[in-house]
């Protein structure tokens, strides 16, 4: 009998990097041109296409949707050679779709990988999220607290005033309350439009960005790639899921969740060691959006594996086929 063959996280990675460039170049057409849907398409075609490259038995846990909804990438699809290590995979192939047609910052094509059973099968839920970077003791901000409470627990033990904590939020009218309050404490917000994967990764290079804390709901699955980022980045996410019906909660039962109320922390949400790529589409805090020049095209990558904590910047440049 052959044995199964080991997570080799370090010789995945490049591969990995591969496949989220691969699908943010797919995007570079659509970049600004008000089509969120071709956009979309175009880098899960692309993904699909180079994940099915990878001599990977690999399986999607976070993907586009359910089987019946999403033709491709959908949760349980398996995807590799079928030959390799038996792997889980949450991917987004392009983590922003609005912002990527109306060619505003931050959209992202993002992948995640990791041994089987290393990520939570989160439903299609929103999820409400708080993270920080790291340096800080563990509980400091808690989903329990307030919002203008997280805010003054941060700006102590960052040893600064609360107007110099800077809060990152989705602008949302569900987010209102929230907002209000948080203005009450001084602190400044970054609002974003789309994109909390981007959102969460700002807190872990604070320098950087300028951002000190995210807050707030969105999509469940974005929140564990933000997990998996921060799992190789470092940084604190906690995480309860939102239910607003009895569908929502089917398709936590149906993902295996018992518990609805459980708060979740980074390494409930992925619990083994994975490797995370994010390839910009368009420019970001972080990574550079892809670059058209006449007849070659240039996508920036970060590449991260949370065994070693090794976080890569790589620039790839090609001709245009
Ligand atoms: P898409 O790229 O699928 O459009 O998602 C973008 C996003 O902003 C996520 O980053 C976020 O988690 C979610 O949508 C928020 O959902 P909603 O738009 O319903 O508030």
């Amino acid at each position: 009998m052959t044995k199964a063959a080991d997570f080799n996280d370090r010789s995945l990675s490049l591969g990995l990097a591969r496949v989220s460039e691969a699908a943010a170049i797919a995007c570079t057409p659509l970049i600004g041109r008000g089509d969120e849907k071709a956009a979309d398409q175009a880098a899960v075609d692309a993904m699909r296409t180079q994940l099915n490259k990878l001599n990977i038995a690999g399986v999607v846990v976070i993907g586009e949707g359910e089987r019946d909804e999403a033709p491709m990438l959908f949760i349980g699809e398996e995807v590799g050679s079928g030959t390799g290590p038996g792997v889980d995979i949450a991917l987004d192939p392009l983590e922003g779709t609005t912002l990527t047609a109306k060619d505003m910052p931050n959209a992202l094509a993002v992948i995640a990988m990791g041994p089987r059973g290393s990520m939570l099968h989160a439903p299609d839920v929103y999820m409400d999220k708080l993270a920080i970077g790291p340096g800080y003791d563990k509980g400091v901000v808690t989903l329990d607290m307030s919002p203008s409470e997280r805010v003054h627990a941060l700006a102590k033990a960052k040893g600064c005033s609360t107007r110099d904590i800077t809060v990152c939020v989705l602008e949302r009218p569900r987010h209102e309350e929230m907002i209000a309050e948080l203005r009450e404490t001084g602190a400044a917000i970054r609002l974003i439009t789309d994109g909390d994967v981007a959102g969460v990764m700002h807190c872990a290079e604070p320098a950087v960005t300028g951002i000190d804390m995210y807050m707030g709901s969105g999509g469940a699955p974005e929140g564990v790639l933000a997990a998996a980022a921060l799992k190789c980045m470092g940084g604190q996410i906690m995480g309860r899921l939102l239910f607003r019906n009895d569908d929502e909660r089917g398709r936590a039962r149906k993902a295996g969740i018992t518990d609805f109320d459980r708060v979740y922390e980074r390494d409930d949400l992925v619990t083994g060691d994975v490797i995370f790529a994010a390839t910009g589409v368009t420019d970001g805090s972080l990574v550079s959006g892809i670059k058209r020049e006449v007849g070659y095209v240039t996508a920036e990558t970060i590449l991260m594996r949370s065994k070693t904590g090794s976080v890569r910047r790589m620039i790839y440049r090609n001709p245009v086929a």
